[in-house]
């Protein structure tokens, strides 16, 4: 069962909504604006504009826009106290994650407004014109450079924190005590990794994922003093033998981003690697429909990819065609629908 302290962070969501508060919130994270608020009970516009380069008009619109999203209140004018309210208090212990969801939003939003014909016609259309995949850009993860290395480094720490927050859920609605070695394939920084080891005191992991990504993956494992237990290994998931080994192999938000062929390909390769009783898991969002799920600016960078989440039944008729006995499928909603779904090797 999902415990409800796993889903408090969707609190985050409803300050992310409305395009233009959201944006100007970003503005107000990214200055430091929020971070004065938070460190005070009250504080008078004087103070908390001090040293921020804003002109009367732009302190105005930021205050205005801020009280109407019910970010701040507080009085306008000389003396005037401005405070956080207690929703926005509400959110501040997941105020990383709604700083990280804004950033990401404002990345694609450009690419949203100035392509959205594109993006209407077919992923390849809108994937030729967007830029979002050249920050995304897999080609500069092969060669550990520092330049590559500090390139992903900046969209690690979107798809790190991302996760931060959904890893709770699928360990709530797994034991992952049950298993002794784990491999994470596109397992990016190892955040999934740690918090199962976390959650786990007998499971050790390894990550499998490209060249820079481990690299860079090694120093946020050590930050979180992991490095005994979740380890890195450069693979290509697309086309080497899956690592022989393991009793279980996870897919969290990874296959998604592949085409049905490969899919197969890969947990074919998946079944052959896993002793018998071994046990793959996938953790994804699902297709969904925008008529039920209805896209605020923050969901932006997820509606995006709206074309690229399967139903639940592919997956299903693919690890029965290939031997997988089912264990699980559990479907549930955080953000949008999401999928837990586990299959085991025949003994
Ligand atoms: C959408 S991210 C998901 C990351 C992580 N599992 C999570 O949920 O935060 C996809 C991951 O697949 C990795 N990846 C992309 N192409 C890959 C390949 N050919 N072989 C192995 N990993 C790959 C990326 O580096 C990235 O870490």
């Amino acid at each position: 069962m999902i415990r409800p302290e796993s889903l408090q962070y969707l609190s985050v969501d409803r300050f992310g909504t409305d395009p233009f508060v959201s944006r100007l919130l970003l503005s107000a994270l990214n200055c430091g604006l929020i971070d004065r608020l938070t460190q005070t009970n009250a504080v008078d516009e004087k103070s908390l504009f001090a040293g921020l380069p804003f002109d009367e008009c732009g302190r105005k619109v930021m205050i205005d826009t801020l009280k109407l999203g019910r970010v701040i209140e507080g009085d306008r004018g000389e003396g005037a106290r401005i405070r956080l309210t207690e929703e926005f208090r509400g959110v501040l212990p997941f105020l990383e994650l709604l700083h990280v969801r804004l950033r990401f939003a404002e990345l694609v939003a450009s690419d949203f407004f100035t392509q959205t014909d594109a993006w209407l016609i077919s992923n390849d259309a809108f994937m030729s014109k967007s830029r979002l995949f050249e920050y995304f850009d897999y080609r500069r993860c092969l060669e550990v450079t520092s330049e590559n290395c500090r390139h992903a480094a900046r969209w690690m720490t979107l798809t790190t924190v991302l996760t931060r927050y959904e890893a709770p859920v699928c360990c709530d609605l797994l034991d992952f005590g049950q298993f002794h070695r784990m491999l994470d394939i596109g397992g990016n920084s190892g955040e999934f990794a740690v918090q199962t080891c976390q959650r786990s005191p007998g499971l050790i992991v390894e990550v499998a994922d490209l060249p820079v990504v481990c690299h860079v993956g090694q120093q946020h494992v050590q930050s979180c003093g992991m490095s005994d237990r979740v380890t890195f290994r450069v693979f290509d998931l697309a086309a080497e033998p899956v690592p022989e080994g393991f009793d279980l192999v996870t897919f969290k938000s990874v296959l998604h981003d592949w085409p049905d062929g490969v899919v197969s390909d890969l947990l074919e390769r998946v079944f052959a690697a896993l002793p018998p009783g071994g046990t793959v898991l996938i953790f994804e969002r699902m297709a969904y429909d925008v008529g039920r799920f209805s896209v605020t600016f923050s969901q932006l960078p997820v509606a995006l990819f709206l074309r690229s989440y399967r139903h639940a039944e592919f997956y299903k008729r693919e690890l029965e065609r290939i031997g997988f006995a089912m264990t699980s499928v559990t479907e549930f909603v955080l953000d949008v629908p999401f999928s837990l779904i586990t299959a085991r090797k025949p003994v």
